[in-house]
């Protein structure tokens, strides 16, 4: 039998505490959120967190591009008010943010998805819901009315690709995000040092010892349901092994035509790299692409996606919504990648530090983050709105590995 299951015959109450949100106040920046969340998170929910493919050569990189990038701004300009919003896939949001979709968000938080969703209506911005998400596309729903995004990972197995296009279809989601960078899960040697396994095995020594070391993490995970992937098809194929058997090797962009018959809202490929593959893109009828190297966890050595960005744009911004992602950190990153044709980014770790601080209350405190340096980023270079952010505002500097910060 496994602990929760004991912990239920023994009506063990949860503690009331909203966990970690009384440390936030003094967390300014997200790397701050980033060491609450470090400390909170046993080794292997940490590695999987923030961990790159192989030596972490494009983790670094996404990092170092955005620290060789200058501001030129307009000035002197009257910016008392400026304005965030913008209009995706035909919907004005408030902010140019949305949050990526990320696998396994409740090894984070014991309530994962659905504080996410919380935080994201609070803040009227999309979310994107994993194909590996940990809470069924359905409840994810229920919490919030600002669009959902749904990423599909396309299986080996067709049938469940069709099922799970059919849920996020009828559970109201507006966009399908389909991933063109995952043909295969990339070796990520981080995760494997920390002895990372999904779902957790059934309590060995370490696992305890790990637990006693985050009790505020062990309490609460140990107590709720176990993690599984409940849109990815029946229980058996839940583990991190089984589900990597299931990616599709064979992933072409003639799958797309096959995936339109199935979806009739907006699609957007993520994780397009090349400006030819965003043409491709678009000649297939998808209406964007998110300019994405997956935060450095897949192949390694990728470019940085903000040095892509402005060749994509040239490629095909008069045809598709771009959108980016990867290593976004403060507010004036995004700036920088709405300057240079960015139409809105995508947040991932930047969300899921938050989300393992504090649940809603950090995510939420993570979005605050964000927007209030854009906002001062904004006013600082003479933007009054979205639209004058553009790339007269940024000058290049030589890129410098020695910026970033140590894996
Ligand atoms: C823990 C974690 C899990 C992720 N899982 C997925 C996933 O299931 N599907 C996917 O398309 N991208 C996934 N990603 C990639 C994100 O969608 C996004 O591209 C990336 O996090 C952006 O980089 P950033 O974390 O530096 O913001 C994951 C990222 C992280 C950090």
């Amino acid at each position: 039998m496994r602990l929760p299951e004991i912990l239920s015959l023994l009506r063990v109450a949860r503690p009331p505490a909203p966990y970690g949100a009384r440390t936030l106040a003094r967390c300014y920046s997200i790397e701050d959120v980033a060491r609450r969340a470090r400390r909170r998170l046993p080794l292997g929910s940490r590695a999987y967190l923030e961990s790159g493919a192989e030596d972490e050569y494009t983790l670094r990189r996404n990092r170092a591009a955005f620290d060789a990038l200058e501001f030129l701004p307009l000035q002197p300009r009257d910016v008392t008010d400026v304005d965030t919003s913008t209009t995706v896939l035909g919907r004005r949001i408030p902010l140019p943010i949305a949050l990526s979709p990320v696998g396994g968000p409740r090894m984070f938080h014991h309530e994962g998805e659905l504080a996410v969703a919380r935080a994201a209506r609070h803040a009227g911005i999309p979310y994107g819901i994993s194909t590996l998400a940990t809470t069924a596309v359905e409840d994810v729903a229920a919490q919030t009315d600002t669009p959902l995004w749904f990423q599909l990972y396309l299986w080996g197995d067709r049938g469940k690709t069709r099922e799970a296009i059919a849920r996020a279809k009828a559970a109201g989601f507006s966009a399908l995000l389909f991933s063109v960078d995952t043909t295969v899960r990339s070796k990520r040697e981080r995760e494997k040092r920390a002895g990372l396994e999904l779902p957790v095995p059934d309590l060995p020594l370490a696992t305890l010892l790990e637990g006693a070391l985050h009790p505020g993490w062990a309490w609460h995970f140990l107590t709720s349901d176990t993690v599984s992937f409940p849109n990815t098809g029946p229980p058996d194929q839940r583990s991190l092994e089984t589900i990597s058997a299931m990616f599709d090797g064979s992933t072409r962009w003639e799958d797309l035509d096959w995936i339109r018959e199935l979806w009739d809202g907006p699609i957007l490929a993520k994780g397009v790299i090349r400006p030819e593959e965003a043409v491709r893109a678009a000649d297939h009828g998808l209406d964007g692409v998110i300019v994405s190297n997956h935060g450095g966890r897949q192949l390694n050595h990728l470019p940085a996606t903000i040095d892509m960005l402005p060749r994509i744009v040239d490629a095909a911004g008069d045809r598709l919504e771009i959108l980016m992602d990867s290593g976004f950190r403060r507010g004036s990153d995004i700036a920088a990648a709405l300057a240079l044709g960015a139409r809105a980014v995508l947040v991932g770790r930047a969300h899921l530090y938050g989300l393992a601080a504090a649940g809603e209350a950090g995510v939420r405190h993570c979005i605050d983050i964000l927007a209030e340096e854009l906002r001062m980023t904004m006013r600082l270079c003479g933007a009054r709105n979205i639209d004058d952010l553009d790339p007269r505002l940024i000058r290049r500097t030589k890129p410098s590995t020695r910026s970033c910060p140590p894996a």
